[in-house]
């Protein structure tokens, strides 16, 4: 069955929808607690240093390339090389690794939420809350899969564009309830050793890892090197800019990750106090410490629950389109219907989340390379297969098709392709010999074989 292709209506309508998948549980929970755990300041500016060049070479080159030929990730490729169409497969992994354990996360909110909501905020706040219901073998389980039924439910019906446009309305609503609270946490008593931490760059605080970190949250964060941006730019019109929409979606992505990380790490130093303990928690991080800065607050109860109602929404909006990308490949490919296909991403899913949600309790004591479930699922997609896709798009780029085709494609009606030096550049040796060594370094140094 064939569908038309719809496009979006503008370029307004380009930005907000390709920002609706960026943002999400990244920005807004691991973001800051990468931050927290690499440094502070010192992982803020690598991170933008790496946006602003590696992050805007691949977003150019992934919209570009969707754009060009029309298709989807795995289609595209096989498009532009047959040799390549492989890489279409490889990143079409990460979303299918990554909804399980973003389910598990997403369950954690919708427990928070409903916490909030029942007048449970204060014990919420308690030390040890957190750890104590996650290590839990029942009650996360059932919260995650809450979460992603919600997200099956919603993939079933194929009802996303109702979610869609109600998180069009709640996404500047959450913008602007994450900026009060930055500002009001600044106020509390050594909060602004917090602000120093996160701002002030330490450059001995510097490692290779800080810099895998920073990279492998730039492609989970603009959710780059796994194709969804390939599916978006074959969506584009031919007459919108694409280098200045690269350019606000990368603003706008990273802004919120900013302000998040300003609501977090200060209120870290605040309630806890600045130790390398606090601020290596990792994961959890979000949920110990929110919790404490809405106690805080006159009306902490309303606020939280209003709070994690819309990170809900946010996180809601990323799994419906990770389970989207996942399913719809099911169908394609092994041409299956809609149903099935849809049911067997479900149970997929539902086996890989169960096991990750045990092994933040009873199956602690089972690691992989070192890591508990989570974070192993984590480390292998954003640290190991994307910058693998990310490397392999580079060389397909910068040698098969050259510069020359998506320069091509983006000055298309005219428009000038301002940075196209910095691209060319970029995109045939700068990036790929980077990640390359990066991954290579920050490997080693997870297996323990290299210490810097
Ligand atoms: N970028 C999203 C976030 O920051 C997460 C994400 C990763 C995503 N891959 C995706 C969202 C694919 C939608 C589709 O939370």
């Amino acid at each position: 069955m064939e569908q038309k292709r719809s496009s979006f209506t503008g370029k307004l309508g380009f930005i907000l929808a390709a920002a609706g998948s960026a943002v999400g549980l990244g920005n807004i929970w691991r973001f800051p607690y990468l931050a927290a755990q690499y440094g502070g300041g010192i992982f803020l500016l690598v991170y933008i240093i790496l946006a602003v060049t590696f992050g805007f070479t691949l977003m150019m080159a992934e919209i570009a390339i969707g754009r060009k030929t029309g298709l989807s990730a795995i289609g595209a490729f096989k498009a532009l090389n047959k040799k390549f169409a492989f890489l279409g497969y490889l990143a079409a992994i990460v979303p299918a690794l990554i909804l399980p354990y973003y389910s598990v996360i997403g369950g954690w909110v919708t427990k928070y939420l409903v916490s909030f909501t029942t007048g449970q905020g204060t014990n919420a706040a308690t030390d040890g809350y957190f750890g104590e219901f996650i290590a839990e073998a029942g009650e996360p389980v059932i919260w995650f899969l809450i979460f992603i039924g919600i997200t099956a439910l919603v993939v079933l019906l194929g009802v996303e564009k109702g979610i869609e446009k109600v998180s069009k309305i709640m996404m500047p609503v959450l913008v602007l309830l994450t900026v009060f609270i930055a500002v009001y946490t600044l106020f509390m008593p050594g909060a602004i050793d917090g602000l120093i931490y996160y701002v002030k760059p330490d450059f001995s605080q510097f490692s290779f890892m800080t810099v895998l970190a920073a990279l492998g949250q730039l492609f989970y964060s603009m959710s780059l090197a796994m194709g969804i941006m390939i599916t978006y730019g074959s969506y584009m019109k031919k007459d919108v800019s694409i280098e200045s929409s690269v350019r606000h979606i990368e603003i706008f992505d990273t802004g919120i990750a900013f302000f998040a990380g300003l609501m977090i790490i200060p209120a870290v130093f605040a309630f806890s106090g600045g130790s390398e303990e606090n601020l290596t928690k990792g994961p959890s991080l979000m949920f110990e410490t929110l919790p404490k800065v809405f106690d805080s607050m006159p009306a902490g109860d309303i606020i939280g629950a209003v709070f994690f109602l819309l990170v809900l929404f946010a996180a809601l909006t990323s799994s419906i389109s990770l389970m989207e990308t996942v399913v719809s490949i099911v169908m394609d490919k092994l041409k299956w219907k809609r149903i099935p296909a849809c049911l067997a991403v479900l149970g997929f899913s539902v086996a890989l989340g169960v096991v990750t949600s045990l092994g933040n309790g009873v199956w602690s004591n089972i690691r992989v390379l070192g890591f508990v479930f989570l974070d192993f699922f984590d480390f292998i997609t954003n640290s190991v297969i994307m910058p693998i896709v990310a490397i392999i798009t580079c060389v397909l780029v910068g040698f098969i098709i050259k510069p020359k085709a998506v320069i091509e494609e983006v000055e298309i009606g005219g428009t000038k392709f301002k940075a196209k030096k910095l691209f060319s550049v970029m995109i045939k040796y700068i990036a790929p010999i980077c990640i390359f060594a990066i991954l290579v370094f920050s490997v080693l140094e997870a297996l323990g074989v290299l210490k810097v």
